[in-house]
């Protein structure tokens, strides 16, 4: 048994069972664990044990986490970003539908229909002009945010037929590979907004985020187009979305926020926070931070953490591996190089990134870890943990 995971909240069996049982221990009782598995337990009353040093969330928010605690004890917190995309951009897509064939208003017109027979059938008849919609190839879809969902979003909008317009200063390198060439790069958002039919927003609340789609930006957008948010409520200006709907310049707010503001006001259809909600996404979730828990346990790699900076080495025959946290101060590498130097050793790639206060260092060396060396390497002022891999 080589590894000792504890389990915090009950984990999706699909994910559970990406740790082969023969090299890891696995449960809620597990003793000094070297991993805590956990989806929203509350960590920050729990003694974590000094064992510990993982936490992998099965989510994507790390409220529940002491993380600063954990970075500074040297020990990673993985989560799982994007887990939930496809699950958000299915959503997003019925909400494009939703607003393009006015299906809210619609059902309510349904059900408001006490009649039978002829009746009924003339009623439908008659009742259902209000309610001419429109397809969506041709139309030109904004998405604000080309992170994991929207790109999602903006690839399965192209493949709809529509001309979609994306906006993203910072798109990563990984996102750019993945969004279709037919997206097209907006501008700036007022570029966006004047040239979209429809404008689907997916970028995280922050002070540069809140209020984001306002009234001015609505003013620019062509009459009659629907605005979605499947991000957070606050990135709309609510109050500014209900007069837009009020003055018949946009033609629906679907949402998955409900909101007292936006409440019984024509043309707003509002989820109840739906967006990740299925059983797929959780899985996802569990799925891909075992995976990454994993790769960290085996092989000292560090993808998706929220306090460690990437930093992943395939591993070469012949060579074995150490890995450090340690501060982001100077002179840390020249320290752990020299005593492997000390120990005659030979480096055959050395990874050091940092992220924050903290960095990390993985150096892989010709032939076997000599006794004695991590802890000499551990005891260099500023080094948070070291180990074999
Ligand atoms: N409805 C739900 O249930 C649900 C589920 C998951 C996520 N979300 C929300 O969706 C948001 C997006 O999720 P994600 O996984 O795609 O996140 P992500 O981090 O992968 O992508 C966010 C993108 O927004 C971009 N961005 C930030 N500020 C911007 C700005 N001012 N203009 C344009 N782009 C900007 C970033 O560069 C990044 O590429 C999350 O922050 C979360 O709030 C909602």
């Amino acid at each position: 048994m080589r590894f000792r995971v504890r389990t915090l909240n009950s984990i999706s069996p699909r994910g559970l069972e990406r740790l082969p049982r023969e090299r890891y221990q696995l449960g809620d009782a597990v003793d000094r664990p070297d991993a805590i598995l956990v989806r929203s337990a509350d960590m920050h009353a729990l003694d974590i044990p000094a064992s510990v040093i993982a936490v992998g969330r099965a989510g994507a928010g790390t409220n529940n986490i002491p993380v600063s605690l954990l970075t500074q004890r040297g020990v990673p917190v993985f989560t799982a970003p994007g887990a939930n995309a496809n699950a958000v951009k299915e959503l997003v897509l019925a909400g494009l539908f939703l607003g393009a064939r006015h299906i809210g208003p619609a059902l309510d017109f349904v059900r408001s229909l006490e009649l039978e027979g002829d009746a009924l059938d003339a009623a439908v008849e008659s009742g259902k002009k209000r309610f001419i919609g429109h397809e969506l190839p041709g139309r030109t879809l904004g998405v604000v945010g080309l992170g994991a969902i929207g790109v999602e979003v903006a690839n399965a909008a192209h493949l709809l037929g529509m001309h979609v317009l994306g906006y993203d200063p910072q798109i990563t390198v990984q996102r750019a590979w993945q969004l279709s060439s037919g997206v097209e790069q907006a501008l700036s958002l007022e570029d966006l907004f004047a040239r979209s039919h429809a404008v689907t927003v997916h970028v995280p609340l922050t002070d540069g985020t809140r209020g984001l789609v306002g009234a001015k930006r609505l003013a620019l957008m062509p009459e009659g187009g629907p605005v979605l948010n499947f991000a957070r409520a606050a990135i709309v200006d609510e109050p500014a979305i209900v007069a837009a709907l009020d003055a018949g310049r946009l033609g629906a707010y679907v949402c998955d926020f409900p909101s007292p503001v936006t409440r019984g006001v024509a043309g707003v259809v509002a989820l109840p926070h739906l967006g990740a909600s299925t059983s797929e996404a959780e899985e996802n979730c569990a799925m891909m931070v075992v995976d990454t828990l994993r790769d960290f346990l085996e092989h000292g790699n560090i993808r998706h953490s929220v306090n460690f900076p990437e930093a992943a080495l395939s591993r070469v025959p012949a060579t074995s591996r150490i890995a450090i946290a340690n501060a982001n101060v100077p002179n840390m590498v020249g320290q752990i190089s020299t005593r492997l130097a000390d120990a005659g050793l030979n480096i055959a790639d050395l990874l050091n990134k940092s992220k924050g206060e903290v960095a990390y260092t993985l150096v892989d060396i010709d032939g076997k870890v000599p006794a004695g060396l991590v802890e000499r390497i551990a005891s260099i002022q500023g080094v948070l943990g070291a180990r074999a891999v």
